[in-house]
């Protein structure tokens, strides 16, 4: 009989240790302390014993072999449960492989960085940043900026007309240049001003590696009570050594802008001793400022204007002006 109880035991045992899941080892277990196992059956014979002796030596090897079983069964189902959690933790798991080995991050294009880089000159300058329509009045574009219908200096321009319903044939066009955010600015609020006005500008050219219908610009315009033509100087040499570096220099040259009195281009000169010619500039026409409500005989200002792609062409060294423009991302992460 005892060694009946032990066999049962040890099958048992085995039972349990060969069970592969939680579920399998919760009917195995049930199925084992029923009265219809080996071991139940062997209790139930265990009455028939006659021998007292023998019945109380029986009764307890099958007692420890009932312990046995259950705390077997019991240490297997720890097992698989922390087998089962293990595998459902990493079925679940993402694979988050490709962002981690590829960081990818992209940034701004070469002419943004420019925009955005000028910005922050001119507003540690303490400018403000303002802005006007890409798509223009004839008045504010030419007319209020000092060119009337006719003007020669109209020619320079080579403007893209829109239809505007409402509007007669050629009075709206897209803004050949930012100088009508002056106007704009103008009669917007009273001096004094100082604002800086990036934006994009159009004239009807034939694309070619220093020309492009649709680039960019930096207006530039002060109005205060007894502006002078050294505040214009100065302004643009201290933009030269903030944006550009110490070891460069700018100067004023001459030339000729409807809405500028006197008028000049400014150039600035790299260490290596090279000039660069960056862009127009001079004192506010006193025509523009009655233009924009202001009364010349109170106010006086100096205004700028420069292109922004040439400046990021010529930072990064681009041959080609078009290649800026052409979207393909290789060119882009080059910078
Ligand atoms: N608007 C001019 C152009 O597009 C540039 C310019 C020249 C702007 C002189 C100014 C200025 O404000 O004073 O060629």
């Amino acid at each position: 009989m005892i060694d009946d109880i032990r066999a049962a035991r040890q099958a048992a045992i085995e039972q349990i240790r060969a069970a592969i899941s939680v579920d399998e080892l919760k009917r195995l277990s049930a199925e084992l302390g029923s009265k219809r196992s080996t071991l139940g059956q062997l209790k139930s014979r265990l009455g028939s014993l006659k021998a007292l002796e023998e019945r109380r030596a029986a009764g307890q090897v099958h007692h420890e072999a009932m312990a046995d079983v259950s705390a077997e069964g019991l240490r297997r189902r720890t097992e698989l449960a922390a087998g089962e959690r293990a595998a459902r933790v990493e079925a679940e798991q993402l694979d988050l492989t490709e962002i981690l080995e590829r960081p990818r991050r992209g940034h701004a294009h070469i002419v943004t960085q420019a925009w955005e880089r000028l910005e922050d000159v001119f507003v540690g300058f303490g400018f403000e940043v303002a802005e006007g329509p890409e798509v223009e009045t004839d008045w504010h574009n030419f007319e209020a900026l000092n060119m009337a219908a006719g003007h020669p200096a109209r020619s320079d321009f080579d403007t893209l007309f829109v239809e505007h319903p409402g509007a007669p044939a050629g009075t709206t066009v897209l803004r050949t240049h930012t100088s009508p955010v002056q106007i704009r600015t103008m009669l917007a609020k009273p001096p004094p001003i100082y604002i800086v006005a990036p934006g994009r500008v159009f004239r009807r050219d034939t694309p070619d590696a220093s020309h492009m219908p649709v680039f960019h610009q930096i207006e530039g315009l002060v109005v205060d009570r007894s502006i002078t033509l050294a505040h214009l100087a100065g302004t643009i040499e201290a933009f030269t050594k903030a944006f550009f570096g110490t070891g460069f220099t700018s100067r004023l040259r001459p030339s000729y802008f409807p809405f500028t009195e006197p008028s000049g281009e400014f150039d600035i000169r790299t260490p290596s001793g090279e000039w660069l010619e960056l862009g127009g500039c001079g004192m506010v026409h006193p025509d523009v400022l009655r233009a924009g409500g202001i009364d010349p005989d109170e106010w006086s200002g100096f205004a700028f204007g420069f292109g922004i792609d040439r400046m990021a062409r010529e930072r990064h060294a681009v041959s080609d002006l078009r290649e800026m423009f052409t979207g393909d991302i290789r060119f882009g992460e080059q910078f």
